[in-house]
């Protein structure tokens, strides 16, 4: 049997959908560019009817990457010809197509009469819609991919039903999700080697496995899954995803490499490129990576007890089943200064993976000889966060250019900003109960609105007093939430950071919201 396996990242998709994780579309563009530099086989980049947005970062991507680029779409008309519009310029397209299988989804989501009285009735309506759109599909595109949605819980015979439909009516992939990660390794395995041996034609595909992480079983089931016979795995980097999130990409494929001595199995990835990926991936998220996390947390590889210390300097193996720089880890931490010169700048932030345009160097060196005004040293972390700054400001509508912020434990707080909203200069200043409160009324005085902060958190990135501080702040409006990330050496200047960063990806959203009404009610006029 073939013994490689396709990676298809949906970092972009079910990644996005971890709460909070709301990326702007050039965030998006410059994750799908480092993926193709981790050398991943397909991007999910995005589900394209749902969203203005997304329909716009899916066909970026889709023009801009030489990898396969999948979109994803109900089994509906409208949702296909979507994710076919957006994809239809790039060099490789997939239409990722899903149905609902499982008797939870089908009575919860399909209740209504119009698709049948009776579950049997239902169960063959699903049949059909599946077959037509993965038809559809097909016309489309050569390369289509069918999803059981709760494949983990649906019933095994009725599954086997669907997938034949699927395949007959052209799906290349079929993937089999555990959607509610429900399943035990065993169990999930054993469904696969079913799936494997029951399903007419099943050679005609490819099979994917795609576990969510419930009970913390989701790189364990996927491994028993390509186990027993699957050859693509859908996973995202740093496990983020809905709810406890996905099957987290650098773990499944590190154990791959670890352990090829009982799998045999072998990805494509670019295993140096893993780190940078997981950091730009929190990074522009807002979603920090735990430190004992596997392969990429900040402890993956310290060695803390002297036991250990010792063991590891008499013979790395001894506690080292990997070494760090497999990962893309480097050992020398400390890289430029305030005396580096533009030249040490830029190839420093080549090994890093920022492509640098020479009109671009200018401005980003004045930022860093400015952070290295403030610290002595400046680590890979601190210009990880400065080229993730220099992206940010280029996208504001709301440009927060002056804050004052005055506290203490005898004074009541206070903050003045300037901010310019639209090319105009607002001023406004406020008080609050602490000073990061004072600077967020004075914030939204200034640009006249209130949004709800859902969450506030600070950590510092790097080491040392002079460390630069993250602050995430996450707020909510409606059914969404977006995330700002701001760093400085001063956490009140972070928080402001992050706060305006926040607003400006809620205000795009609801931009491009308006534009697409007004342009539906034009249409309407005329
Ligand atoms: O978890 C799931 O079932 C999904 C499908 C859309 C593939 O994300
Ligand atoms: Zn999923």
């Amino acid at each position: 049997m073939n013994n490689q396996l396709i990676i298809f990242d949906t970092t972009l998709r079910d990644g996005e959908q971890s709460p909070g994780a709301s990326l702007s579309v050039s965030e998006k563009v410059e994750i799908a560019k480092q993926l193709e530099k981790l050398n991943v086989d397909v991007i999910e980049a995005g589900f394209p009817v749902s969203s203005p947005e997304q329909y716009e970062a899916v066909e970026r991507i889709s023009n801009e990457v030489g990898v396969t680029v999948a979109a994803l779409a109900r089994a509906k008309e409208i949702d296909i010809k979507s994710a076919y519009d957006a994809i239809k310029n790039g060099e490789k397209k997939r239409i990722h197509t899903f149905s609902s299988t499982s008797d939870y989804h089908i009575l919860g989501k399909f209740g209504d009469d119009r698709y049948g009285r009776t579950l049997a009735e239902k169960r063959e309506t699903i049949i059909k819609m599946s077959y037509d759109m993965v038809k559809y599909a097909k016309s489309l595109v050569d390369d289509v991919e069918f999803s059981a949605e709760d494949a983990g819980r649906t019933d095994l015979n009725y599954l086997v039903e669907v997938i034949e439909a699927a395949i007959e009516a052209g799906a290349t992939t079929i993937n089999i999700p555990d959607t509610t990660g429900y399943t035990f390794p065993r169990e999930f395995g054993e469904k696969i080697a079913y799936l494997k041996k029951k399903v007419k034609n099943i050679e005609n595909a490819i099979i994917s496995v795609h576990c969510h992480n419930d009970l913390g079983l989701a790189v364990a089931n996927s491994i028993a899954g390509i186990e027993n016979g699957a050859r693509q795995v859908e996973c995202t980097i740093n496990g983020i995803g809905e709810r406890a999130g996905n099957a987290a990409l650098e773990e499944i494929v590190m154990a791959l490499k670890v352990r090829k001595d009982i799998l045999g199995i072998e990805s494509k990835i670019d295993t140096k490129e893993i780190m940078n990926t997981s950091k730009l991936v929190s990074g522009y998220t807002g979603i920090i990576v735990q430190p004992n996390k596997a392969i990429v947390g900040e402890n993956a590889f310290a060695h803390e007890s002297g036991i250990h210390q010792d063991g590891m300097l008499k013979n790395r193996e001894t506690y080292e089943i990997m070494t760090p720089e497999t990962v893309g880890v480097q050992n020398t931490k400390i890289v430029l200064g305030r005396h580096s010169g533009r030249h040490g700048l830029k190839a420093r932030l080549d090994e890093l993976g920022y492509k640098v345009a020479p009109e671009d160097l200018n401005n980003i060196y004045k930022s860093f000889t400015k952070l290295a005004d403030k610290k002595k040293e400046v680590y890979d972390d601190d210009l990880r966060i400065l080229m993730g700054d220099s992206k940010n400001r280029n996208e504001a509508i709301y440009d927060l250019k002056y804050m004052h912020v005055f506290g203490g434990s005898s004074t009541i707080p206070t903050a003045t900003v300037r901010i310019k909203v639209d090319g105009k200069v607002n001023e406004d200043s406020a008080t609050g109960d602490g000073p990061v409160d004072a600077l967020f009324n004075a914030i939204d005085r200034a640009i006249d609105k209130k949004p709800t902060v859902e969450s506030y958190r600070v950590r510092s990135v790097t080491a040392g007093r002079e460390a630069l501080g993250e602050v995430a702040v996450r707020i909510r409006k409606d059914d969404r939430s977006y995330t700002g990330v701001g760093v400085s050496t001063d956490i009140i200047e972070a928080s402001g950071k992050a706060y305006i960063q926040a607003i400006n990806k809620k205000e795009h959203h609801e931009r491009i919201k308006n534009k697409l009404q007004n342009e539906e009610e034009l249409k309407g006029e005329i």
